[in-house]
């Protein structure tokens, strides 16, 4: 049974890097932060989705970036901002970052990477990072036809380039949007204010699709 040794090592492995994942969820949802820590980026992005899942990045960024909150997608933002996120998430991982007494009681377990891995980190997050819209390419975007996807979309992070998807593909990233707005503003609990902008989901989807990527024939 020789050939079956490599499946044994790789199970191992999965169950080795689940049960990192299982302590690591579990110590957040049972702080007493947990409801806190448990907004700030919505579920459903697993370690499974990371791009290039075998790359050392794909694996560091698994290992240290569950400890606390949800896994961040590497698209979630732009090259030039990933730098200054991690340099903020080592802070706190180190226990040095502002909210320090809320991680400090967290830090039992949780490991901040050496500056050889953190450098590893920043380089796989900007390599898959997301790519910006380019205001030369669409200036639509800062004029008033772009008012609705423009206040609602640069929340979170850069405005996404529209040619990213098509027409078609937009509504169900909108929609995902749309669910982490909602959840990650749960966190503060704040109900909508008269006069409050609202989102103009229409107005957003109309927009991206006059700009979307053109569907190969
Ligand atoms: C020690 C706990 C801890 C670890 C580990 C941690 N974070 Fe965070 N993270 C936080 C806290 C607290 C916040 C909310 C406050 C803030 O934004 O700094 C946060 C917020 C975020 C946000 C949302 C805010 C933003 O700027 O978009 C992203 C993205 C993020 N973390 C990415 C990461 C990545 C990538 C890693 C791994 C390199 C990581 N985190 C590891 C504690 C942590
Ligand atoms: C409440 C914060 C928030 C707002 C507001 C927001 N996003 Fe996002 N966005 C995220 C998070 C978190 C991710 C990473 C997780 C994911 O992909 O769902 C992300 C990732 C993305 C990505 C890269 C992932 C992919 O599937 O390509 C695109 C594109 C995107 N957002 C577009 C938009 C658009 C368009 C809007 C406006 C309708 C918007 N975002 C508004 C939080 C936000």
């Amino acid at each position: 049974m020789r050939s079956s040794l490599p499946l044994v090592l790789l199970l191992a492995a999965f169950a080795a890097q689940a049960g990192e994942m299982e302590d690591a969820r579990k110590r957040w949802a049972e702080s007493p932060h947990g409801p806190m820590l448990e907004r700030i980026l919505p579920p459903g992005f697993e370690p499974t989705d990371l791009p290039e899942p075998k790359s050392r990045g794909a694996r560091l960024t698994a290992r240290y970036c569950i400890q606390c909150h949800n896994l961040a997608n590497p698209a979630m933002h732009d090259a030039a901002k990933w730098p200054a996120v991690v340099e903020r998430m080592v802070l706190r991982m180190q226990g040095k970052g502002n909210m320090g007494r809320l991680m400090a009681e967290m830090m039992a377990g949780v490991e901040a990477p050496p500056a050889a891995d953190a450098a590893v980190l920043v380089a796989y997050l900007q390599r898959r990072a997301q790519k910006p819209l380019d205001p030369r390419k669409v200036p639509e975007a800062y004029r008033a036809e772009g008012d609705a996807f423009r206040l609602a979309c640069n929340q979170c992070h850069v405005l996404p380039d529209p040619s990213r998807y098509t027409a078609r593909e937009w509504p169900a990233v909108v929609a995902r949007m749309e669910k982490n707005m909602e959840w990650m503003n749960r966190v503060v609990g704040s109900r909508p204010l008269p006069g409050e902008p609202q989102l103009k989901i229409e107005d957003i989807n109309a927009f991206l699709a006059r700009h979307a990527r053109k569907p190969r024939e």
